[in-house]
């Protein structure tokens, strides 16, 4: 399967399971927990699952709403360093276990989140 086809694969509800599984874990997360806006927690999350559904072949409502990604420019404000990557990326590998999708869609997106996870990291020696 390519990564265009995930959103075919486990649609617009699919990405929702796990952006909500995502971000309920994390107001009580210590690590990641206060990065996050507390009172916008629930437009963190629509953001994060309109741009998957966007990067993998579902509908383009993040870019009308939000403009191009620039994720890198956009995290810059947050200190990503091994900790926080490594966290994020184990309260996602949850995420994706509690979506209950399909082998090879969680597959892709595994792999998708342990790549970008390292790219997005800004503060190396954090
Ligand atoms: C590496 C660890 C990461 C940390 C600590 C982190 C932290 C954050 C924080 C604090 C926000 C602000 C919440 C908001 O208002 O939207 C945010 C936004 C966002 N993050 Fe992350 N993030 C990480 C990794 C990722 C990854 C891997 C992705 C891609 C799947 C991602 C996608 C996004 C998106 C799409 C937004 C919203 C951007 C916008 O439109 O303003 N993040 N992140």
């Amino acid at each position: 399967m390519e990564e265009q086809h995930v959103y075919a694969a486990i649609g617009h509800a699919g990405f929702d399971r796990l952006a909500g599984a995502f971000y309920r874990q994390v107001p009580s997360d210590d690590v990641l927990g206060p990065m996050y806006p507390p009172h916008d927690l629930e437009a963190a999350q629509h953001r994060l699952r309109d741009f998957l559904i966007f990067r993998f072949g579902g509908p383009q409502t993040y870019v009308e709403q939000r403009g191009h990604p620039r994720l890198r420019i956009r995290h810059a404000p947050f200190a990503i360093g091994q900790t926080a990557r490594d966290r994020w990326l184990q309260l996602m590998t949850r995420a994706l276990d509690q979506a209950a999708l399909p082998e090879e869609p969680r597959r892709i997106l595994q792999s998708f989140f342990e790549s970008t996870t390292t790219f997005l990291m800004n503060r190396p020696g954090a």
